[in-house]
């Protein structure tokens, strides 16, 4: 046997005992005539003592080990002299009588410790050594515990896990796709799914009224914290259900996890349309875990003479409380951050509601004290609260205000992340028109069916129709979507339609799914959550990287199989592939 006990479970209760353990060293410390090494395992750290007196030979053995040694230790619990109350060991130790070296280890390329020396791409390299780091060995774990839970959870409630295949054809989830050639059928391709959305709604035909898969799906867009070539989605679909029914099953999912997982209860998920998001956050997946919402000023800013403001589409502003003593360099540095390219506004008016009752504002040329006391009205301020205001076209300026308001959160530590902070955003426009191709594009995917009372617009409108679809947002992270489907055969070949595909294209890309309709589909709609996302904001995160075992860089590339890579001339000439310059 290798091991009696794990390097995180013995304490004073087992004082006497014989113990075998086994694991990797931390760290060897010498002290004199006695040596420490702390041995750690998945489940935490023990120290091993060696002392001249017990043992010479054995304590020389233990000096030679070194970092990320592997080896195996005999001996008996006794209590420490010096204690460790940060550690569920920290009271013992382990009077080692015999040392197993069982495999070396050379120096590793960084510290194997909760603050590692490791940059980056090192730590990408070497990512096998990096999860045996605390942090991200506990983010895996607590991945797992969300995925047993979600197991749990939609299987009492009579889900069943059902896989689809990775080799399919194409879907339109509005990335590229990955595509594999295949070998016995020249000059053809498999594309890797976006995500299992046709399959789980021909499930849904087949009768199988609750679906859902924890699966892999992939998509070939550019990258960013919370996004990744390969990622994993909670995919869900029920038959004979409506909206309502969906946000009621998928509220009892994340009360569940977030009870179970993190001990927190939360009360029901507020719900907000599309709209309402946009005109109060400037954003589609607002942070509701603090306020400094949005108001607009076009009526009371009007005709004073300042350009700027009488010109804009939009005058909005933020009302920052308790930061009217921000200083001159302080605001300066939040103008620089809105005029940031990536952020894109033009500038930032300020107003500060002294805490003396006065009012001062960057446009007191044009403002007198009691229209600024107006605008403090409208945005509900008191005296010590500081206001930001910006102006221009409605959607770039919502979107600067947007970031504006996420950074101060960020830098007022608003955005805690042991907070959570659920919202649903409803009715999300159907269609969204693409200037550069004239054409119209499905804001979700073009199986989500419109909302029941904007279906005749179709023909009028498209641009105004709601979709009957639902976003999941975390924390100001978009965790989960999802909609109610066409399941009728003409709806669906008019949106098709409407969506530039010729009947012919239609039928060669979706014929199956337009087939399986005229067989009877019952009403059905579903969601998928971003497991990744999930999780991360879960630990306190939004980066999803570190929540994942083995992900890739931002350039999409693994660093430790160093993939994508050149394959051989022989596989390319079996796939009938040729590479040209
Ligand atoms: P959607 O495209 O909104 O919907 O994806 C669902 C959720 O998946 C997560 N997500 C990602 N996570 C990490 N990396 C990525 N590249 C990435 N892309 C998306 C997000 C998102 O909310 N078939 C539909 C669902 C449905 O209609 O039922 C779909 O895939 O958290």
């Amino acid at each position: 046997m290798h091991r009696t006990h794990t390097c995180g479970e013995l304490n004073l209760q087992h004082e006497g005992k014989n113990v075998k353990l086994a694991g990797w060293v931390q760290r060897v410390r010498n002290l004199g005539g006695m040596t420490f090494i702390d041995l750690r395992d998945r489940y935490g750290i023990t120290q091993l003592a060696f002392n001249e007196e017990w043992d010479t030979e054995l304590l020389e053995k233990a000096r030679k080990t070194g970092r990320e040694f592997v080896i195996q230790a005999e001996g008996t619990v006794i209590e420490r002299s010096s204690k460790n109350p940060n550690m569920s060991t920290g009271e013992i130790e382990i009077r080692c009588s015999s040392l197993t070296v069982l495999n070396a280890s050379k120096t590793p390329p960084f510290t194997i410790e909760d603050e590692t020396d490791g940059g980056e791409e090192l730590r990408m390299k070497y990512r096998y050594l990096d999860l045996r780091r605390n942090p991200l060995k506990e983010n895996i774990m607590l991945r797992h515990r969300v995925n047993i839970e979600t197991r749990n959870y939609l299987s009492s409630i009579g889900f069943l896990d059902i896989e689809t295949p990775f080799l399919i054809k194409s879907t339109p989830e509005g990335a590229r796709d990955f595509v594999v050639p295949s070998r016995m059928h020249e000059g053809q391709f498999y594309a890797l799914p976006q995500s299992p959305q046709t399959f789980k709604q021909l499930l849904m035909v087949s009768g199988f009224d609750k679906y859902f898969q924890i699966v892999k799906c992939f998509r070939d867009e550019d990258l960013r914290a919370d996004r990744q070539p390969e990622f994993t989605q909670i995919d869900c679909e029920m038959a004979f259900v409506e909206r309502e029914d969906i946000l009621n099953t998928f509220e009892g999912f994340l009360k569940h996890i977030l009870k179970t997982v993190k001990g927190v209860d939360i009360d029901s998920i507020p719900r907000m349309t599309y709209d309402e998001a946009m005109a109060l956050y400037g954003s589609d997946k607002p942070d509701i875990r603090f306020g400094m919402t949005f108001t607009g000023l076009n009526e009371l800013t009007q005709n004073k003479g300042f350009n700027v403001f009488d010109q804009a589409e939009l005058v909005v502003g933020i009302n920052v409380e308790g930061c009217a003593e921000y200083s001159r360099k302080q605001i300066d540095a939040l103008t620089d951050f809105v005029k940031r390219p990536q952020v894109g506004g033009s500038g930032l008016v300020w107003c500060k509601y002294n805490a003396d009752g006065t009012l001062k504002s960057s446009v007191d040329k044009f403002y007198s004290p009691e229209d600024l006391k107006e605008w403090a009205e409208a945005m509900d301020a008191k005296p010590g609260d500081l206001l930001l205001i910006m102006a221009g076209p409605k959607d770039k300026t919502r979107k600067a205000l947007n970031e504006l308001r996420l950074h101060l959160a960020e830098e007022l530590g608003l955005r805690k992340p042991d907070e959570f902070a659920p919202l649903w955003v409803l009715d999300f426009p159907l269609l969204e028109w693409d200037e550069d191709t004239a054409r119209w594009y499905a804001m979700h995917h073009p199986f989500t069916s419109p909302y029941p009372k904007d279906i005749p617009l179709l023909d009028t409108d498209p641009g105004s129709i709601r979709a009957n679809a639902y976003d999941l947002v975390l924390n100001g992270n978009e965790i989960g979507g999802g909609s109610i489907r066409i399941h009728d055969r003409d709806l669906q070949k008019k949106m098709f339609g409407i969506l530039g595909f010729s009947d012919e294209e239609a039928k060669k890309q979706f014929g199956f799914l337009m087939d399986a309709f005229e067989y009877g589909a019952p009403p059905h709609g579903g969601i998928a959550f971003g497991f990744d996302r999930l999780v991360a904001i879960l630990g306190g995160k939004e980066s999803i990287r570190d929540f994942m075992a083995f992900p890739k860089n931002n350039a999409g590339r693994d660093l430790m199989i160093d993939t994508p890579s050149i394959i051989g001339e022989e596989q390319l000439k079996e796939l009938r592939i040729t590479i040209t310059e």
